[in-house]
C-alpha cells in the first residue's frame, strides 16, 4: 500500500511547525476548487477567474488530474483523462498526416502542430497563443498510467488516444518547441523532453501499443534520453535547454513526480536549482524571468517538495509545502506566483496592465498542494 493511502490526516504526523488543522482545511478547499472548477466536459480551466487563462492546458490538466487522483478523486481524474482522449481522437486525421509529413522529413511549420491549449469544449479557440508545445502531450499519458496503476480500472477506452498520441511524439520529440513557460520555441528544453520520456513509457507500460508502434516508441525514447544524458554528463546535471549551463525549476520535476534521474543525477540537479533559483522556500522559474516581475512560483514549490522527499530530505519537503501555503490569500486561494521578492520587479506593472493582477487562483498550483501533501502522506 501506497503512504498516501495508508495515513490519514489525522493520524500523519503533521510535519514540523505545520498547523494541521490549517493544512487539512486548504486542501479540502483545494479539492473543492478544482471539483467545481471542472468542466461538465471534464476538462480543467487553468484559472476559473483569471481572463486569459479560461482554457484547459494538457500541462495544467494533467498535473492537476494528478493531484485529484493521488488524493483519491477517482472519478474527476478519470473524467479528465476521458476529455484527453476525446480531443486526440478528434483530430485522428490531422494527426496521421502530420506523422507522415514529419517522417518524410518535412520542415512543418509550428502553426500546424498541435496545440498546448484547448477551449473546455474541446475546440482550439481564436486567441493567438504560444501553441507549439509537446511536453502536454507526453505530461497526459503518464498521468493516465499512474491512475490507472494506482486505482485500477480499464486502459482499454484508452487505446487510440495512446496510439495517436504516441506516433505524433515518436516523430515530433525532436523538434525545437516552446517550453513549459511557453517561451523560447527555438530551443530544445529539458523539461519538455523529459515529460515526453515520461510519457513514451507510461504509453508502453499502460499496454495499448502494437508491435511496431512499440518498438518505435522504444527506439525514439532511447533517442531522446541520449540527448539528456549528454547534457547531464556536461554539466553533472540538468540544463534548461540543450547546450544550456543554467537550470530551470521546471527541471525539478523530472527529478519527481517523474522519476527520471538516478540518484546522484537527482541530487546534483535539485541542488544547482537550490543554489540558482531557490530563495526563502519558493523557487523561481528562471533568472531572466520577467513575467509579473518574476515572482516564485507555488507549483515549483510543489515539484521541490516533491524531488525532496525523493531525496530523503523530508523536513525540508514538508517546508516547501510550508511556504506554498503561505502564499494563500485568506480564503485559501493559491496563486500562479507570489509577487515578493521579485527578480526584476520593473516588469511587474506592464502585465499588471496587459492581463490584470496575478492569476489567483491556478488550479495548477492547487493540484500540486494536493501531489505533495499525498507524497508526505496527508489525504483530505
Ligand atoms: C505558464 C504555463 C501555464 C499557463 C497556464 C503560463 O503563464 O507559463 O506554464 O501552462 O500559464 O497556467
Amino acid at each position: 500500500m501506497s503512504r498516501e493511502t495508508s495515513t490519514t490526516m489525522t493520524s500523519a504526523p503533521a510535519g514540523p511547525g505545520t498547523e494541521p488543522d490549517e493544512l487539512r482545511s486548504l486542501l479540502r478547499h483545494s479539492r473543492d476548487l478544482i471539483l467545481r472548477s471542472q468542466a461538465p466536459s471534464g476538462a480543467l480551466p487553468a484559472a476559473p477567474t483569471y481572463r486569459v487563462y479560461q482554457y484547459c492546458w494538457l500541462r495544467d490538466g494533467a498535473f492537476i488530474a494528478e493531484g485529484l487522483s493521488r488524493q483519491g478523486e477517482v472519478s474527476a481524474a478519470q473524467a479528465f483523462y476521458a476529455w484527453c482522449a476525446r480531443i486526440i481522437e478528434a483530430r485522428e486525421s490531422r494527426i496521421e498526416s502530420l506523422v507522415v509529413r514529419l517522417r518524410q522529413g518535412e520542415q512543418v511549420p509550428g502553426s500546424d502542430m498541435l496545440p498546448t491549449r484547448f477551449t473546455l469544449d474541446g475546440d482550439e479557440g481564436t486567441d493567438e497563443w504560444w501553441d507549439f508545445q509537446t511536453d502536454g502531450y507526453g505530461t497526459w499519458m503518464w498521468a493516465l498510467q499512474q491512475h490507472l496503476s494506482r486505482h485500477g480500472g480499464d486502459p482499454e477506452p484508452y487505446r487510440r488516444a495512446v496510439q495517436l498520441t504516441t506516433s505524433y511524439l515518436a516523430a515530433a520529440w525532436s523538434l525545437p518547441c516552446y517550453d513549459w513557460w511557453e517561451e523560447r520555441q527555438e530551443q530544445r528544453h529539458l523539461s519538455t523532453l523529459g515529460a515526453l520520456d515520461a510519457g513514451f513509457t507510461a504509453a508502453q507500460q499502460l499496454g495499448l501499443l502494437d508491435e511496431r508502434q512499440r518498438e518505435e516508441a522504444a527506439q525514439q525514447q532511447a533517442a531522446l534520453r541520449k540527448v539528456m544524458n549528454t547534457e547531464i554528463a556536461g554539466q553533472g546535471h540538468l540544463v534548461k535547454w540543450v547546450g544550456s549551463t543554467d537550470v530551470d525549476g521546471s527541471l525539478l520535476a523530472l527529478v519527481a513526480p517523474f522519476g527520471l534521474l538516478d540518484d546522484q543525477a537527482a541530487a546534483a540537479t535539485v541542488e544547482a536549482v537550490e543554489r540558482d533559483l531557490v530563495r526563502k522556500g519558493g523557487v523561481y522559474r528562471y533568472l531572466e524571468d520577467t513575467f509579473y516581475g518574476g515572482g516564485r512560483w507555488p507549483v515549483l514549490a510543489g515539484f521541490h517538495g516533491l524531488a525532496l522527499d525523493r531525496l530523503g530530505r523530508t523536513e525540508q519537503a514538508w517546508e516547501a509545502m510550508r511556504w506554498m501555503t503561505s502564499t494563500a490569500t485568506p480564503g485559501g486561494d493559491l496563486p500562479e506566483q507570489n509577487s515578493d521578492l521579485l527578480l526584476h520587479p520593473e516588469r511587474y506593472d506592464e502585465w499588471v496592465e496587459k492581463w490584470g493582477t496575478v492569476a489567483c487562483p491556478l488550479l495548477w498550483s492547487h493540484g500540486m498542494l494536493l501531489s505533495l501533501a499525498a507524497g508526505l502522506g496527508v489525504t483530505v
